[in-house]
């Protein structure tokens, strides 16, 4: 398991036991994280899943697939620090990561 820690917009932070091979979504779902809603399963179609990270994470995140920029413009989300958390696999170099996340997902 690969601790990563996801922080609320208000500071809340809650510490992920996260899955190798499964997206950061479906880790932060499983744990009930309260600022991932990822009201389409991780089907890269609603953007309710994003997240924010520092540049030293940035190595980890695979390049996204053009859909996945799509739905970040329409969420006006710019910038290198961003992502949809479903169409991110954890793997085990992510230990220690920290995520923060949006004021809200709507
Ligand atoms: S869960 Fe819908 S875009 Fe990620």
């Amino acid at each position: 398991m690969v601790k990563i820690t996801f922080v609320e917009h208000d500071g809340q932070e809650t510490e992920v036991d996260a899955r190798p091979g499964l997206s950061l979504m479906k880790n932060a779902v499983a744990a009930n994280v309260p600022g991932v809603l990822a009201e389409c399963g991780g089907n890269c179609a609603c953007g309710t899943c994003r997240i924010y990270f520092d540049a030293e994470w940035a190595r980890l995140m695979p390049a996204p697939r053009e859909s996945e920029r799509e739905m970040l413009d329409y969420w006006n989300e710019e910038g290198e620090g961003v992502r949809l958390s479903c169409q991110v696999p954890v793997v085990e170099d992510m230990a220690g990561m920290v995520l923060r996340l949006p004021e809200s997902q709507n």
